[in-house]
């Protein structure tokens, strides 16, 4: 079966008490979740807790986080460095749109962050909303290896997904840039348009933002996001 990546972006939510009820309710499902690469991103006050519950209930799940600092170490109020999070995840989200809008990120910015993790073996996850964001992290990372989620803003927990056309059709756009990266689509993806995206052969896996936060309709995309063999 193709591998299918599925990663939970819980962005600004999930307390303690909530991560435990979903790593519990999860972990009835491991046979499904054993088919997939999951990557579980909490809040960064939750990757602790999501570590020991991952070992608690032996899951099938690698821990991400949401965000990176770009620089090593230093007086930076509210940073937290890749090498704090090399502790505790193998993951990092990068260069979300509501982040470079909220943090005002240029794509040097994005690629500084990009340079921060990979430098401390953490597999960044980088999300363009356009092509453009991808040619930028080109022109500075050349060599640039790890993962990139096309989310297109009016996608974005909006309930209108992009077609499974426009969705591959950029993710090729990407492919020819960087050809061995894996490419995701992110933007209002549940268990029933999941399979879609992933017919043509560009898209294989998803960013999701709204329904990875109750396991059962997480659920539901795991088990749906199949690609049918030929
Ligand atoms: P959504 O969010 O699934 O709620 O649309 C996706 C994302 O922002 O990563």
């Amino acid at each position: 079966m193709a591998n299918v990546i599925l990663v939970a972006n819980w962005k600004e939510y999930g307390t303690l008490e909530e991560t435990k009820m979903w790593a519990k309710a999860i972990s009835h499902e491991k046979q499904a979740l054993e088919e997939r690469t999951i990557i579980v991103c909490p809040p960064f006050t939750a990757l602790s807790t999501m570590n020991a519950l991952k070992r608690e209930y032996e899951l099938p799940i690698s821990v991400g986080a949401q965000d990176v600092s770009r620089y090593e170490e230093g007086k930076h109020t509210g940073e937290i460095s890749a090498k704090m999070l090399a502790e505790l995840t193998s993951y990092v989200i990068i260069g979300h749109s509501e982040t470079r809008r909220n943090c005002k990120l240029t794509d040097e910015d994005v690629a500084k962050k990009v340079q921060a993790a990979s430098s401390a073996n953490i597999t960044p996850i980088v999300c363009v909303e356009e092509i453009s964001q991808a040619h930028a992290l080109k022109k500075m990372l050349p060599e640039f290896t790890g993962i990139i989620a096309y989310e297109p803003p009016t996608a974005i927990g909006t309930g209108n997904p992009a077609s499974p056309n426009q969705a591959n059709t950029v993710a090729k756009q990407i492919k020819e840039i960087f050809p061995t990266v894996s490419v995701l689509y992110g933007g209002s993806v549940d268990g029933n348009n999941a399979s879609g995206f992933l017919q043509e052969e560009i898209v294989t896996g998803f960013l999701i933002g709204n329904r990875s936060l109750d396991p059962n309709f997480f659920l539901e995309i795991v088990k749906n996001a199949h690609k049918d063999e030929a």
